[in-house]
């Protein structure tokens, strides 16, 4: 049977192995994908949308109803506090959690997973009286799916963001950030500098479906992150001329939607030169004027492009500028590329690695190590604390898709894991 680590227990309700509830764990999960729920399956709960504010109430709710202390910020970051009996409140406290929000048309697992099995965590350490040296700190983060900027509420706790940097982001559809925090009802004004003080983090842990394959085709089932990608966004957007759709001769148009296609169409091929994990994507455009009988005068392309390593990060930027001016050349147009300011790529930190690794081991679980395509919270933590991350199957290998599917089974070995890691990281020093 595997034992707690030695941080012991005060009281104990219980003699039973501290384990995560599976059925409220799924039963939550399921009253949580109400909110933005697509005809068909799947959610579209986009960051400040109603879907995600209705979210957002409910979860604050089920956090008040475990007796957790709950606040917020600006941004719309949520923290819930675990403050255990006998534990040390001036110490700096163990993190978990992970988003609520979603990509449009996407699942019910990405970020969910991670809050909602942080939150039965939480729960389970305090009904079982588990005495802690640490404060456990759940942490909901706004905005991960980068609807305003990547990693947009981890990015303003760990580097701070300004009243002028905030002031100037813009969504997917134009709307101003500061708009977006008003019309739900936060201030915008105290979304600025509210970067936390590295000191008050001891750790920081995320569980996340692992979006991938990779587990199930191996039958694995905890990854341990060893590295999460960096990644780039931006905007390249061609110039050519409006005209006559049916008087203006193929030869002779400046056709900005054309060089968009000459550009997409090489983007493999400019990715294979920087590396065999490098990707890029285009997953929105904007042409103008935006009539099937008008050449198109302006297509706006918006860009995400990732690599293992900042060098190859800058690398793919600069093959991108020189295919994009070459698809311009090729439709007498222009091109314009402006980027974003990376999500740099991070090495989680091995001693939580190996932390995960044996609370997995001790409850009989394959492990393994393994980086991570997919952005994550936890790249922003890692820069101002130790940071692991733990993966659970993903059905199909699918995710940012209504079919994204981990099953309870899945979900029960990486929530225990998680609670394993959290109470050896509050027992050590
Ligand atoms: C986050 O889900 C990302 O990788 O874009
Ligand atoms: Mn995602
Ligand atoms: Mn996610």
């Amino acid at each position: 049977m595997p034992q707690l680590p030695s941080c012991g227990t005060l009281e104990p309700v219980t003699t039973e192995p501290l384990r995560v509830d599976i059925d409220r764990l799924t039963t939550d999960l399921r009253e949580l994908s109400v909110f933005g729920r697509l005809p068909g399956g799947g959610v579209s709960r986009t960051s400040y949308s109603p879907a995600d504010l209705m979210a957002r109430e409910w979860f604050v709710a089920r956090c008040t109803a475990a007796g957790l202390a709950v606040s917020s910020d600006g941004l719309g970051n949520i923290f819930a506090r675990l403050s255990p009996a006998g534990a040390d409140a001036s110490l700096p406290a163990v993190w978990t959690g992970s988003h609520l929000d979603s990509v449009p048309e996407g699942g019910a697992y990405d970020g969910a997973a991670g809050v909602m099995s942080a939150l039965e965590c939480l729960r389970r350490l305090a009904e079982d009286r588990v005495a802690l040296r640490r404060p456990v700190q759940l942490v909901m983060f706004a905005d991960e799916e980068g609807c305003y900027r990547h990693l947009l509420g981890s990015t303003a706790l760990t580097e701070g963001l300004t009243s002028e940097q905030l002031a100037e982001r813009r969504g997917r559809d134009g709307t101003r950030l500061t708009d977006a925090l008003s019309a739900a009802g936060l201030d915008p004004s105290a979304a600025a500098d509210i970067a936390i003080d590295p000191a008050t983090v001891h750790a920081y842990v995320e569980l996340h479906i692992e979006q991938g394959p990779v587990l199930e085709a191996s039958g694995i089932n905890i990854g341990v992150v060893t590295s999460i990608v960096g990644i780039g966004g931006g905007t390249v957007r061609f110039t050519g001329r409006a005209d006559h759709a049916g008087t203006t001769p193929m030869p002779a148009r400046r056709d900005a939607l054309r060089a968009a296609g000459h550009f997409l169409v090489r983007l493999p091929e400019a990715a294979a030169e920087i590396s065999d994990r490098a990707v890029v994507t285009c997953g929105l455009i904007a042409v103008t004027p935006g009539a099937t009988n008008v050449v198109p005068a302006v297509a706006e392309l918006q860009l995400d492009f990732r690599d293992t390593t900042t060098p190859k990060l800058d690398a793919l930027a600069d093959q991108i500028i020189q295919v994009a001016e070459e698809a311009a050349t090729r439709c007498s147009a222009s091109a314009e590329v402006r980027f974003d300011d990376n999500v740099e790529p991070v090495h989680l930190d091995p001693a939580v690695e190996d932390i995960i690794e044996q609370s997995a081991t001790s409850l009989g679980y394959s492990t393994l190590r393994m980086p991570s395509g997919a952005g994550h919270d936890a790249q922003n933590m890692a820069k101002i604390a130790p940071t692991g991350m733990i993966f659970v199957p993903s059905a199909g290998g699918r995710s940012h898709v209504r079919e994204e599917y981990t099953s309870p089974e899945d979900l029960e070995r990486g929530a225990n894991v998680l609670l394993e890691t959290v109470v050896s990281l509050c027992a050590a020093d």
